[in-house]
């Protein structure tokens, strides 16, 4: 990548910051810089640089616009106690976003280029960074089809950028468990489809069952396959967990949903203490099966905005089962403690998976 150029935003232009302890919620709030790099067909990626934020112009016959040629990612930046700015696993952030790509025929990016670019922004807007328990500063790293013709095509052309955020804590009002419904009328993606990939389709598909379960009280759906309607998949915008007797399960990654960098934390550190994790198929029958008997201990979602969330209901047929008595279970507790304390700098981080950037 060529060195990357930097147009400041004039001193009079500069945003107001929120004031420390002001409510940030998600996504509404983002900073005075945005990270941008262009890709042409037989040019590659060029022309890296950072600029003031701004609206882009787009033709109205761009392919992003008709045909969701897009991948994005969602990751973190946090604030340790004594001021530094850390990312987690944020390499894992970017394969996955070049897994995405290769399957909406975009090109990749190189991996460290691409971490220089975030690292190069943030330094730039570290005073955004906010420094209150669970806040955050939340980086979107998007890429989207940019040739202008409405035949249906691949584009020879791309723009990736990058903007970022301050975001509030996922729990302001401590951590609780949510209630979720398993979506019965609606599927979010079918084997040899995009599920597994982080393109804007699967958040369009997902839009009309979350708002139904809104509208009935719950917070999150949770999917089931797109051909049986049987085997579990994921909830929402995570990664999902049931601990059953002794063993810790969650869905294999069969392609049909995301592979979540707090689900491979997850793993890996239950793996570590000793627990029994697998991946596999896991049936909706099994769960209900095991609520009923009652060897169903926790449930939990995993992903990078709530960290860990508990679930405290899941209803189906009209039916309410209640997980734990809808209390925070001690192994969600646990993981929670852990993976918030790792990327705050509460704790020591025992497998590398911190990175400093300021
Ligand atoms: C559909 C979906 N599943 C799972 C996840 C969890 O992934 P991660 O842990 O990488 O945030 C996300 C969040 O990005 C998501 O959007």
């Amino acid at each position: 990548m060529d060195k990357i150029s930097v147009k400041k935003a004039s001193a009079a232009k500069l945003k107001k910051k929120p004031a420390p302890g002001s409510p940030l919620g998600f996504g509404k709030i983002l900073t005075d810089h945005m990270f941008l790099m262009d890709y042409e067909e037989g040019k590659g990626w060029h022309h890296p640089r950072i600029e003031p934020y701004r609206p882009l112009s787009l033709d109205p016959a761009t392919l992003v616009l008709h045909y969701g040629q897009e991948v994005f990612e969602g990751m973190k930046a946090y604030r340790w106690p004594k001021g530094e700015i850390y990312l987690f696993r944020p390499r894992m952030n970017y394969q996955r976003l070049n897994r995405s790509a290769r399957r909406l025929c975009m090109p990749e990016i190189d991996v460290e280029d691409a971490l220089e670019a975030t690292r190069e922004l943030i330094r730039l807007e570290k005073d955004w960074v906010p420094s209150e328990p669970g806040t955050s500063l939340y980086i979107r790293p998007n890429m989207i089809a940019t040739e202008a013709a409405l035949g249906v095509h691949v584009s020879a052309k791309y723009l990736f950028y990058i903007i970022v955020g301050p975001v509030g804590a996922y729990y302001p009002q401590g951590f609780n468990p949510v209630d979720i419904c398993i979506a019965e009328k609606y599927i979010r993606a079918a084997a040899g489809g995009l599920g597994e990939a982080k393109t804007l389709a699967n958040y369009a598909a997902s839009l009309l069952a979350q708002k139904e379960a809104h509208e009935q009280g719950y917070t999150q759906v949770l999917w089931l396959d797109g051909v049986e309607r049987k085997y579990i998949e994921e909830v929402g915008t995570s990664n999902i967990f049931f601990y059953i007797g002794d063993e810790l399960v969650t869905p294999s990654l069969t392609g049909t949903i995301l592979p979540g960098v707090t689900r491979d934390s997850v793993i890996y550190a239950a793996r570590d203490w000793g627990l029994k994790v697998s991946e596999r198929r896991i049936s909706l029958d099994e769960v209900i099966g095991a609520i009923e008997h009652g060897t169903l201990k926790e449930v939990f979602g995993a992903g990078t905005a709530a960290v860990i969330s508990p679930v405290g209901t899941l209803a189906y047929h009209g039916k309410r089962h209640s997980v734990n008595e809808g209390k925070v279970g001690p192994l969600a507790q646990k993981l929670y403690d852990f993976l918030v304390g790792v990327q705050y700098g509460k704790i020591e981080d025992p497998y590398g998976w911190v990175e400093r950037v300021v």
